[in-house]
């Protein structure tokens, strides 16, 4: 296996694809890009000039530096020239198993045999995508953040089938594209930031169905307490009827209680889903909500965020997904918070926390808010941080 990676090829150049060309660029790699139609292509490659012209605006870069990364680029809709010269491909095409594994089922036939294959799924299975290809030990999980230009965090995740030098290779890679990557040793839904922020949807919107608290003055109190958006408003930025996809794969692959639940089906039965319809939890026809501080609940408290978060965080460890030390790294560069939810949580005592998790979780009648067992079993492991 080619150790040295110099050749890469990127699978889709939408939002994703283009962004990781850019950074693959950057670190002095020849970049083939591919997409299904020219118009696609064009766009992405437009995206990634602007972008580099951008870092010259901005002295990042020198402009003869960024017209060797242009020269650099190989854009194409041959899929066989996209993957003749590749030692790593990375694929970025929509989040849909089956197409996902048709492209895999190619890649598998066409690229080198020595050539890794990493997807960028952001929550699928790394091994159902990988059972699509006869070497499944070359497949792994590299799952950057939007926007990825600026974004250091990369999850790189082992499938049950991957083998330890591709995870190397992979780690090494993310690297030299000056990111900063974190290890995921098993292939659980959601990976660690996705899955650790997973369990706060459960919680927050069983609080809005008991008619404890509306979204906005749970909004209100996430932002007075320093947090730069509120969990309703991200949603509606994100997209309701994305939120409402994520939820159902979750149901299926975790627990039934990740599944959507009446508010938010209701909404995306109406087309209400958010920003790029006008309007959601909130109405954005005049563009952001204002979000009345003064309107804070004080049902929940900001610390039960918190204390969700590390619970599930804990779990990840009990599942030997990660390290407590690359879960809050993770946590702490892919969301922007100050510190990740086990150091948070190493301020307070285990059994308040613990005691907090189950009230919660008795009086919104939701299991997956009830402490994880490595809480009663082997508490220190909030020490190896
Ligand atoms: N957007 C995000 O915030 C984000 C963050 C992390 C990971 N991801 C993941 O990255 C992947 C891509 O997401 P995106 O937001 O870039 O999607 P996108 O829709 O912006 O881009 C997908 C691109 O893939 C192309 N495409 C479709 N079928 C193809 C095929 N068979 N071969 C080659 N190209 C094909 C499309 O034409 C399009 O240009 C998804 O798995 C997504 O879950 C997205």
């Amino acid at each position: 296996m080619n150790r040295d990676i110099q050749n890469v090829a990127v699978i889709g150049a939408g939002s994703m694809g283009h962004g990781i060309a850019q950074s693959a660029l950057l670190a002095g790699l020849t970049v083939y890009l591919y997409d299904i139609e020219e118009e696609f292509l064009h766009t992405g490659v437009e995206k990634i000039f602007s972008g580099l012209d951008k870092m010259v605006a901005k002295d990042q870069i020198m402009e003869t530096d960024a017209s060797v990364f242009k020269n650099n680029l190989m854009p194409t809709v041959n899929l066989e020239k996209a993957l003749s010269q590749a030692d790593f491909v990375f694929e970025a095409v929509p989040e849909v198993l089956e197409q996902k594994q048709d492209v895999f089922k190619q890649l598998d036939t066409l690229a080198p045999r020595d050539t890794i294959l990493a997807t960028n799924t952001s929550n699928m299975s790394i091994s159902l995508i990988a059972d699509a290809t006869k070497h499944k030990e070359r497949v792994v999980g590299i799952h950057f953040f939007i926007p990825v230009v600026l974004m250091k965090l990369v999850e790189v995740i082992r499938g049950d089938d991957t083998s330890e030098e591709v995870m190397k290779v992979a780690y090494d890679l993310c690297l030299k594209m000056n990111k900063i990557p974190v290890r995921v040793e098993k292939d659980r839904p959601g990976f660690i930031v996705n899955r650790v922020n997973g369990p706060i949807r459960v919680f927050l919107s069983a609080v809005v169905e008991l008619g404890l608290a509306e979204p906005e003055e749970i909004d209100a109190l996430m932002r007075y307490n320093g947090l730069p958006i509120g969990h309703f408003e991200l949603s509606d930025y994100i997209g309701l009827d994305v939120v409402y996809f994520s939820a159902e794969y979750r149901k299926q692959a975790l627990h039934s209680e990740y599944g959507p639940n009446q508010i938010l089906l209701d909404k995306v039965n109406a087309k209400e889903l958010g920003r790029k319809t006008g309007k959601g939890f909130y109405d954005w026809s005049n563009g952001k909500p204002m979000i009345d501080l003064e309107k804070r609940t004080d049902k929940i408290n900001i610390e039960d965020i918190e204390f969700v978060k590390f619970n599930e965080a804990a779990r990840l460890v009990e599942e030997g997904v990660a390290k407590p030390k690359d879960i809050d790294k993770a946590m702490m560069l892919g969301t922007g918070y100050k510190e990740g939810p086990i150091t948070y949580v190493k301020r307070f005592k285990l059994e308040d926390v613990m005691n907090r998790l189950e009230q919660l979780s008795y009086q919104l009648n939701r299991e997956i808010i009830k402490p994880a067992q490595i809480l009663k079993d082997n508490p220190d492991f909030v020490l190896d941080i």
